[in-house]
């Protein structure tokens, strides 16, 4: 009470005596940035009528010209507000009482590969530290997509035959939106985007949830679409298209424009997915990782988890590259992209006669003659290696580095990097050159993603980059004209091997807590038919004319909302499994072999992958209905883990609402204890030979009521690994039996600062169900 007076006379001081004073020189809109604001909410002074108002009045303590506006305020997985504001801003208001904290905001951008196109951006290879079943199962879930809206005629998203809404749900949709029994949901947050970049252009940009960019679409019919027969991209993938839970309502939040999608609208949109009451949320973007109580999805999928709605998230597309992986916070489940048994071939066949494997969806208008060879040129070799800037941008085929006097009426060869490929068929075009051959740089590997390129085009991997590189330098070097042709094969399945992890997907250690394995799985993500906006072609360029009902799309960003589907149809079938038990059936029956039976392998190298690039290996939609035992966790568990990071109890209390206790959480003792479903070790050599540590996990039994499970122990090579009790014997479903895993290792030789991570397993088995956790020891050599 004493406090709220305080703080009411404080209020009333400065709206008094602030008004026309300049006490510091009014900051330059460029210096100010979004502030997530955390509000102690339970002591709003009754003065206020709303905690709106009351959000407001801090910000017009400020006395700032022009006064500063609330851009959002929530009351749901987070309590608090956002605003733009200077950093001196920023330092009187966290010395206001009822201040708990300020997130500076986060841009994120969408995970298709294609997300170059969005923000401009992709790694290149010069900087690789990266610049970055239908059943009734699933009619009475909810899947919120946080995204660039829908397309809400589309076939995918038809309702006939579905049941009336949920009595649950709680959301609506503006009566200006054709939602109808499948999609029950629309809204769209656009203050924090407006805030940064300004008013939206309206005639590139929907004011509404409806997507002009085809990434939403595309997600929402992944987790959720009707079946659709016939349906193709161009007649590539011709087939029947269908999401993983074609019954479940979609609820779309649109948070992404074309500049980005920025924290303070993927917050507002949680909040509003927990109140309309949604059961899943998908989520396909992300950003830099931080520590938790700094990032606000983080944040907000902790309150969204606590209340019983699993988070799917991608993992991001920054692989091949090692710690590359995000969305890593433990109540998050993080999907990593594998291929399918699909794919394009295109081949390139040089004038030697020599072809060169390729994969694209280019079809039409325009086409290569059949048999006919075009002059090919590499616009990198034309001033004979030197390499000057214009050179480099024109290897990259960036836009205005092409000759048209050097391309007309040829095949270009481009390098993979800064600019999005579909984008370098544009230049390839606009310059007069008949077709183009994209090149993976050495970053990308042998990692293919077919495209709905404008020109005939091909993409191909680093290593057959180099063979047309050198084809064309040999020529040269002649005087001969090198010259070449696409051959496009249209579609091929039964591909072998499959699935392999996707050369983009990202890839382990857990940058924030390696003890926790992430990704925690992977889902199909490379070359993915799903459905598309009207807006635009399927290219995504703005000058292509082309519209197609389907699009493939590659990312991380489309395995996501296969498990954001897949989790709907599991809560549907045990509607009483937490988000961690769901995960937890998701991970224990996920495959590691492809359909060759040998260890999935990395598309970048075509070796053997690890558990680093795939977690728990790839989702078996079928063996997840029916895992046997599960390794749950709740809200305290959680908590219990944030104490065991060392987070400060103000720190854990911005993630967590309730008071933290880590006094007993402590001597529980350390992250690793966390009751995952994979199980990591980091032992660091400070110069022991011997080094041990365990863990507990306690399983939960889901499978029959009387039921036995033996363990089997894959021990990491050269370690030992034991496991207490070797028995499990349960005798009613819901019953929990814990055991104590013991892992032995010895020092190893390494260089100061590197690491050793090697993989087993620890798998349980009643002789019906088979769970299995990756048991991973990493070695660390301190600098
Ligand atoms: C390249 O990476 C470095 C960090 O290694 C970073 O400082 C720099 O800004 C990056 N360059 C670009 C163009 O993003
Ligand atoms: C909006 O976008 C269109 C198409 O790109 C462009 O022609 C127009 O100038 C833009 N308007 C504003 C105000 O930026
Ligand atoms: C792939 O495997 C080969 C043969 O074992 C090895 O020489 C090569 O270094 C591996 N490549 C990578 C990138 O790990
Ligand atoms: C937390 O602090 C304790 C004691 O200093 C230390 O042993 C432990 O490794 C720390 N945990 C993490 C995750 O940093
Ligand atoms: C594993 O156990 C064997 C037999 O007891 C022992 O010789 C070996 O040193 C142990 N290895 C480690 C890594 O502790």
């Amino acid at each position: 009470m004493q406090i709220s007076l305080l703080f009411f006379l404080s209020i009333i001081f400065s709206l008094l005596f602030s008004l026309p004073i300049h006490s510091f020189p009014t900051s330059s809109k460029l210096e100010q940035r979004t502030f997530i604001i955390s509000v102690n909410h339970h002591v709003k002074p009754s003065i206020f009528p709303t905690h709106f108002h009351w959000y407001q009045a801090s910000l017009d303590s400020l006395s700032s010209h022009p006064p500063k506006q609330v851009l959002h305020t929530y009351d749901t997985v987070f309590h608090g507000f956002s605003a733009q504001l200077t950093n001196a801003d920023a330092d009187i208001l966290s010395k206001q009482f009822h201040i708990l904290s300020l997130i500076p905001e986060q841009v994120r951008s969408l995970h298709t590969t294609r997300s170059p196109l969005f923000l401009g951006l992709e790694p290149s290879s010069t900087n690789t530290s990266s610049l970055l079943e239908e059943s009734d199962f699933g009619s009475d879930l909810v899947i919120g997509v946080i995204d660039t809206g829908i397309w809400p005629e589309h076939p995918s998203f038809k309702d006939r035959g579905l049941n009336a809404i949920p009595p649950k749900w709680r959301g609506f949709c503006p009566s200006d939106f054709p939602c109808n029994k499948k999609i029950i949901g629309a809204k769209f947050f656009f203050e924090g985007y407006e805030a940064t970049n300004g008013k939206m252009n309206g005639s590139t940009e929907f004011h509404s949830a409806r997507d002009s960019d085809g990434h939403g679409t595309h997600t929402a019919s992944i987790a959720a679409g009707r079946y659709v027969f016939p349906a193709d991209t161009l007649g590539y993938a011709k087939g029947v298209a269908a999401g993983m839970a074609p019954k479940a309502r979609l609820a779309v939040y649109k948070v992404c424009w074309t500049s980005g999608c920025y924290d303070s609208d993927i917050l507002k949109a949680f909040d509003e997915a927990v109140k309309d009451g949604v059961d899943v949320i998908s989520l396909s973007v992300g950003g830099v990782v931080v520590p938790y109580y700094l990032d606000s999805i983080a944040i907000a999928a902790f309150r969204a988890v606590q209340s019983g709605v699993f988070v799917s998230a991608s993992a991001g597309n920054g692989g091949p590259g090692g710690s590359s992986v995000t969305n890593v916070a433990p109540w998050v489940t993080t999907v990593g992209a594998g291929s399918i048994d699909r794919d394009f071939p295109a081949d390139v066949v040089l004038g030697n006669g020599r072809r060169v494997s390729g994969v694209s969806v280019y079809r039409g208008p325009d086409g290569l003659e059949p048999g006919k060879l075009y002059p090919l040129v590499y616009a990198g070799s034309r001033e004979g290696g030197g390499g000057g800037g214009q050179g480099y941008s024109a290897s990259l085929c960036l836009e205005g580095s092409l000759d048209p006097n050097m391309v007309r009426g040829k095949i270009v060869l481009c390098d993979r990097g800064i600019n999005s490929r579909v984008a370098k068929g544009e230049v390839v075009k606009e310059a007069g050159g008949v077709g183009m051959i994209l090149a993976n740089a050495v970053f990308d590997g042998e990692g293919l993603v077919a495209d709905c390129h404008v020109v005939p085009a091909t993409s191909v991997g680093a290593a057959n980059g180099d063979v047309i590189r050198r084809y064309i330098a040999d020529n040269l070097k002649r005087s001969a004209m090198p010259v070449a042709t696409i051959v496009f094969r249209g579609t091929r399945v039964g591909v072998r091997p499959a699935p392999v992890v996707a050369a983009f997907s990202a890839r382990g250690p857990n940058p924030e807590t390696p003890e926790i394995l992430k990704p925690d799985l992977i889902a199909p993500g490379l070359n993915i038919l799903a459905s598309w906006t009207k807006r635009v072609g399927p290219s995504g360029l703005i000058t292509d004319r082309r519209r197609a009902e389907f699009n493939i799309l590659s990312g991380t960003s489309m395995a996501c909302p296969h498990v954001s589907g897949l989790a709907a149809l599991l809560k549907a079938a045990h509607p009483d499994w937490s988000p961690a038990a769901i995960r937890s059936a998701l991970m224990t029956t996920a495959y590691t072999l492809d359909n060759q039976g040998a260890t999935m392998r990395d598309e970048s190298t075509g070796n053997e992958s690890t558990v680093m690039d795939f977690g728990a290996g790839h989702v078996h939609p079928q063996k997840a209905m029916d895992p046997g035992l599960v390794y749950d966790l709740t809200t305290y568990d959680y908590i219990d883990f944030l104490c065991n990071s060392n987070y400060t109890t103000s720190n854990i209390e911005l993630i967590a609402p309730k008071k933290a206790n880590c006094q007993g959480a402590k001597r529980a003792g350390h992250v690793g204890n966390l009751n995952y479903p994979s199980i990591s070790y980091v032992f660091v050599q400070y110069g022991q030979h011997k080094m041990s540590s365990h863990s507990i996990r306690i399983a939960t039994n889901v499978g029959d009521p009387n039921s036995v499970y033996r363990v089997k122990i894959v021990p990491p090579t050269g370690t030992n690994v034991t496991v207490e009790p070797e028995q499990l014997s349960f005798r009613r479903i819901g019953q929990k039996l814990n055991f104590l895993v013991r892992v032995q290792v010895e020092a190893i030789p390494l260089s100061a600062g590197s690491s050793n991570t090697r993989s087993g397993a620890i798998i349980w088995s009643d002789g019906k169900h088979t769970v299995t956790s990756p048991l991973v020891v990493t070695m660390q050599q301190p600098l």
